[in-house]
Order: C-alpha cells, then structure tokens, then sequence
C-alpha cells in the first residue's frame, strides 16, 4: 500500500491507474479509522479494480467552535488497519494541499442542508460537498463509499452527483455498531464511562420510534420520553422526515433521526425504513 500526500503524484497514480483499464474505488475519511470505513474499503474491494481511501480532517466542514482540533487523528494506526484491508493507496493531503488558495467559488447543499445537522452546524455541508467534489475530481473515482450513519451527508452527496453530472456513482454502506446497539464513529473516543453505557440506548430509542411510526403513532414523543432521564447528554434533534427528499411529507422511504450532544463528543445516529403515507 502507498501513502501519496501530493495531488501532483495521485493524479499520476490515477493516470497510470486508469490507463491500465482498473476502475477506482475511492472512499473518504477523515481517518481514525473503525469497522464501518473497513466495511466501506470492503465493500470497494468487491466492486473496483483499485481502492484509495482519502484521510483529511477537513477544516471547511468545521464550525469554530467545533472539535476541528482535537478530532482525533493516528496516521500510522490508520496505515495499519487501510493496509490489512486491502486499500491500494491512502491519499493522505495536507491542508495547504487541498486548499493552496481561498476558493472563488463555493458549492452550496441547499435546502437538504435546513433540517437536521446541516440546521445545526451552519456551513458543515457546503464544507464536506467542497471537499468531496475536489476528491471525485481527484481521484477519477468510478464509485464512491459513505456509510449510511451520517445519511444526511450521504443525501445531499448524491443529489451534488446527480444535480451536476458527477461520472461517477455512490454506493450506500450500512451502519456499523458495537455489540450493544452504538452507531461505530470516530467520535466514540470522546465518551466518558458513564456516557459510554447510556450511548446504546439512542439505538434503542430509534428502534421504539420507527415501530410507533410504522404504526402511525409519533416516532418523535415516543423516542423523547424513552430517554428522558435516562442520558445526560442534551437532545439536539429528534426528527422523521422522508429520505432521500428530507422533506416533511413522507411517503414511502422515512429516516428518523437523533442527534445528542453528550459533554465532549455529539453523537447521531438514524434508521430508515417504510411508512405509509401521512
Ligand atoms: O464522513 C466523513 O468522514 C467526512 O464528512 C468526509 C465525507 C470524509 C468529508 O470530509
């Protein structure tokens, strides 16, 4: 496995790549890697004759008071287990590398982006949509890989890639958990002991959610009351909107959605499934 840090040698990689006739898998990171980016590398594997796997920890999808800094970051931890899953090559920028001048242009997520995350973390989209267009260019990916943890990304991604003819295609990852129910994220480090045991109840809560909607009762109260006192983490959201649309109208496709902040670490997890009408 080769680690590249400069767009100069990934695009002779990809040119030499291509030229071969392999297809590239890409899937993006920010690193700190846990079994749901080893199910994504898998999952390319399986699919593409070649798997790059991008680590950056992107700060334009940071708010400034966000965990920018202290995202936990271990290269070498990350070369390891990239290379025992079998990725070829890990792109692996520098800051300066992405972004040597101020944009001029900026790629906007839109409506997608005015519920859920994207309503509470202004900008964090257009921050991951700029960084990703610039990695789908890079790498001249065929098929790319998001895990369905973080689904509004993974939405608004796939309508960038269908609003702009992006010639590639978006693969869908199921979300990774812990034996307990706990969505698998970068993230997890940051729970203390305490928060740890009352992070599956979250699942939990979804699980009694999604039953109450597919039986027409509000998802939204029942997951509230099932983790009123029983977490010290603050409730940012609880919402059921269709998916992919987002939209409050749902027919067919739902996504309920959670997202906790605890004392140090934000945590969101989701379940999409089929409802009826409303
Ligand atoms: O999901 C992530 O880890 C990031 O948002 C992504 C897609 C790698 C862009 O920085």
């Amino acid at each position: 496995m080769r680690t590249i840090e400069t767009i100069q040698e990934l695009k002779a990689w990809v040119k030499e790549t291509k030229g071969s006739g392999e297809t590239i898998g890409l899937v993006p990171t920010m690193g700190f890697l846990h079994e749901g980016h080893i199910s994504l590398v898998n999952k390319a594997k399986a699919e593409n004759g070649r798997v790059v796997m991008s680590i950056f920890v992107n700060p334009a999808q940071f708010g400034p008071n966000e965990d920018f800094d202290r995202y936990p970051r271990d290269l070498e931890r990350d070369q390891r287990l990239a290379e025992q899953a079998g990725t070829d090559v890990i792109f692996a920028p520098s800051a300066e590398e992405m972004y040597p001048r101020e944009s001029q242009i900026s790629i906007s997520a839109g409506a997608l982006a005015d519920v859920l995350c994207g309503a509470k973390r202004p900008g964090h989209f257009d921050g991951v949509l700029k960084v990703v267009a610039k990695l789908f260019h890079l790498t001249e990916a065929d098929r790319a890989y998001f895990g369905q943890k973080d689904a509004q990304q993974l939405a608004i991604i796939e309508s960038m890639v269908e609003d702009y003819n992006f010639p590639l295609s978006i693969r869908r990852g199921e979300t990774v958990r812990e034996e307990d129910g706990l969505a698998k994220s970068s993230r997890n480090v940051y729970l203390s002991e305490a928060e740890r045991r009352e992070a599956p109840l979250l699942q939990q809560a979804l699980q009694l959610g999604k039953q109450a909607a597919i039986e027409g009762r509000d998802p939204v109260s029942v997951v509230r009351q099932y983790l009123d006192g029983r977490i010290s983490g603050e409730i940012d959201y609880i919402e059921l909107l269709s998916y992919p649309a987002l939209a409050k109208e749902i027919e067919g496709e739902a996504i309920l959605a959670i997202a906790v902040q605890f004392e140090k670490a934000r945590l969101i997890d989701n379940l999409i499934f089929h409802v009826k009408g409303n």
